[in-house]
């Protein structure tokens, strides 16, 4: 038997109800597997908690989750009670930055059951790779004087390392895959640092000749997203690019409460940290009718990176089954619960073994 450490951060809102939800589909995985068990131990590192103590986790907060396998995080942020930029940067930026997780994965793909938005989709399944550590995202800057002749500079930083890094992974990813890799660039716009990524691009793809690849600019590139998503493979992009990717490759699928995500260590040096693309959703908590989906995919996500996508893919399997009798929650148009949504996942995860 093996067992996994892994630290749980509910955090804000809805987080408090979709992690419980994911937590138990997983332990129904393991239970099939057989061979597989998680020790789960929860912080209650969010908003309250930084009402109580100024911050939100405890200053020897990264060295206690460097201890654990992953981390498995709800979402944080409840805008009524600390400002967004205290609660982002103060957990799961942090922990981004520190446990440095420079990637973030992010699949979108037509689930079976699902209505998307785009009128007759094609089947599409791709995966975002984004950039988490640095470019736009960057930390370097300011603003200066006041009245008419204020002035902010945000500096955007692109290290050989990073970029190459993101680059590496997609095309690794894609060998497991449709073998196709598309950069987003935008080097007609930005002029030193998208041509410095094409060039970075043109030396990485040259180590994977058997792997298709193209550049496409951003703008363009999030156009086909709604025109033909069917075409993309892996997509790699930069921290902005790839964020803005993502959100659409939510819509596209039907809902931002079913996008999954992973903040992946790649050298698994530190924890990742799971969590899904949507927020603490403040408009609906407490009320027990968030989508538990988002959540459940992104612990089928910790699966796979933690060897085990066999399972993981029954998890997705039960996700589609339990979509397609038609038990949807409200954000896709139906009336299920949290409860019954994920009672329905699990029934379809156990008949699977
Ligand atoms: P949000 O994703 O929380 O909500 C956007 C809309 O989608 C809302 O109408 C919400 O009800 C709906 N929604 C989201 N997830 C859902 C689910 N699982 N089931 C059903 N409906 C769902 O984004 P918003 O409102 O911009 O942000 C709320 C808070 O969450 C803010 O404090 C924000 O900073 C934080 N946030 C945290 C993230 C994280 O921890 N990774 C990511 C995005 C936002
Ligand atoms: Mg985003």
């Amino acid at each position: 038997m093996k067992r996994y450490d892994i630290a749980v951060i509910p955090g804000d809102g809805i987080g408090q109800e979709v992690v419980p939800a994911a937590i138990e589909v997983l332990e129904a995985a393991a239970e099939i597997h057989g061979g597989l068990a998680f020790n789960w131990t929860h912080f209650p590192w969010n908003c309250e908690y930084y009402l109580e103590h100024g911050r939100m986790m405890p200053e020897d907060g990264i060295a206690t989750l460097r201890g654990f396998d992953q981390i498995f995080l709800g979402a944080v942020g409840m805008p009524g009670l600390v400002a967004d930029h205290i609660s982002l940067w103060g957990l799961l930026i942090k922990i981004r930055r520190e446990m440095q997780q420079s990637i973030n994965v992010r699949p979108a793909k037509l689930l079976r059951g699902l209505q998307s938005p785009l009128r007759e989709p094609k089947d599409f399944d791709l995966i975002v790779v984004r950039e988490n550590s640095e470019g736009e995202y960057s930390e370097i800057g300011g603003r200066i004087h006041s009245g008419e002749d204020q002035m902010a500079i945000q500096n955007a930083v692109f290290t050989r390392k990073a970029t190459e890094r993101a680059m590496r992974y997609a095309f690794e990813l894609a060998q497991t895959r449709r073998n196709h890799v598309t950069s987003a660039t935008k080097s007609n716009g930005i002029s030193h640092s998208m041509p410095f990524w094409d060039d970075v691009f043109q030396a990485v793809k040259a180590d994977y000749p058997a792997t298709a690849s193209s550049s496409i600019h951003i703008d363009a590139l999030a156009a086909f997203f709604v025109m033909k998503p069917h075409q993309f493979d892996v997509i790699v992009a930069s921290n902005l690019f790839g964020d803005i990717l993502t959100d659409l490759g939510g819509a596209i699928m039907g809902s931002i409460g079913i996008a999954p995500a992973a903040n992946l260590n790649v050298e698994r040096q530190y924890p990742s940290m799971f969590e899904p693309v949507h927020g603490s959703a403040p408009d609906i908590a407490g009320r027990g009718i968030s989508n538990p989906v988002g959540q459940i995919w992104t612990g089928k996500m910790m699966l796979d990176f933690m060897g085990y996508p066999e399972i993981g893919g029954l998890i997705l399997n039960a996700i589609e089954a339990a979509l397609s009798d038609g038990v949807k929650t409200a954000d896709l148009g139906g009336q299920a619960t949290t409860r019954e949504m994920t009672d329905a996942i699990l029934r379809h995860l156990r008949k699977q073994s």
